[in-house]
């Protein structure tokens, strides 16, 4: 049975990788998906793979106006938004000793103001129209704890995990569940950059943090984007009605919590 048959979701960072796979099974449960991303061109080739139930948005989510204009694209598409994803976001390392302020600015520019506001304006909207919605913001398991190149990456995703739990306590009382997943190590374009990142600090060839991890992981291997639809689908789902400010770990068992 499909579960999320009517249901109209936003999912920002959505022209590739977890957000992709995201909207793909959204689509197969029977919701219509907006595709907001800051890539245009790849969110419009992305939403015509996906076909007529997907469309594309442009959305930077570091601008406020660029937030206020994508949903009221989405609303005036769609009708109205009953699902929020917040899964834009960026990876960066470096040694404390090499943070540079212009890094940090960007990274919690996107990562962390970037979902406060659209959660914001989507809630906005939720409360105004009395939709009992659903909110996912996508954490970490970097998250969960520093790591010695990762420490921006790292905050930015522990203030997700904060911000899940505040905001998820606030708006339950309109109905509107607030909740996150964690994921571990996922394959795709984005741990691509992490590698390199990597090879560039470990003094180490491309490919070989990726083996590294991939190896340490519980289950055998590093997840894929598909391993994490089925969370998206729960927490989107009335099945999680009653499931508030929680961050659920989805990372072949990296990490307990
Ligand atoms: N891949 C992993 O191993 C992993 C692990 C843990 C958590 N995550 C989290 O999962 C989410 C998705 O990760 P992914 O691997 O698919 O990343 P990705 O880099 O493949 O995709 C991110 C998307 O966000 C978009 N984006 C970047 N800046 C934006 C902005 N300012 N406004 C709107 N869109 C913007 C990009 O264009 C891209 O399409 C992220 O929140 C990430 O931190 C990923």
């Amino acid at each position: 049975m499909k579960r999320l048959v009517g249901k109209k979701a936003l999912i920002t960072g959505a022209a590739r990788g977890i957000g992709y796979a995201f909207a793909q099974r959204y689509i197969a449960e029977g919701a219509e998906v907006a595709i907001g991303d800051i890539n245009i061109t790849r969110a419009r080739k992305a939403a015509a793979a996906l076909g007529s139930k997907a469309f594309a948005v442009e959305m930077d989510v570091t601008s406020q106006s660029s937030i206020d204009t994508a949903v009221e694209a989405v609303i005036g598409a769609l009708g109205q938004i009953d699902i929020l994803i917040n899964n834009a976001a960026i990876f960066s390392a470096a040694p404390i000793s090499e943070i540079t302020r212009a890094d940090y600015d960007r990274v919690f520019a996107i990562n962390v103001a970037g979902a406060l506001f659209t959660m914001q304006a989507v809630a906005r909207h939720m409360i105004e129209r009395g939709i009992k919605g659903k909110i996912i913001n996508m954490a970490s398991q970097a998250g969960r704890r520093g790591e010695a190149l990762v420490a921006v990456y790292c905050a930015s995703k522990a203030a997700i995990i904060s911000l899940t739990q505040s905001a998820g306590l606030n708006l339950i009382e309109h109905g509107i569940n607030v909740n996150a997943i964690a994921p571990g190590v996922v394959d795709g374009e984005h741990w691509d950059g992490v590698d390199a990142f990597f090879a560039k600090y470990e003094n180490k060839p491309l490919g070989q943090k990726k083996r590294e991890v991939g190896a340490s992981v519980p289950f055998g291997r590093m997840g894929t984007a598909a391993d994490l639809t089925g969370m998206a689908v729960f927490l989107a789902s009335a099945d999680a009605d009653y499931i508030v400010a929680q961050t659920y770990n989805v990372d072949g068992g990296n990490w307990m919590s």
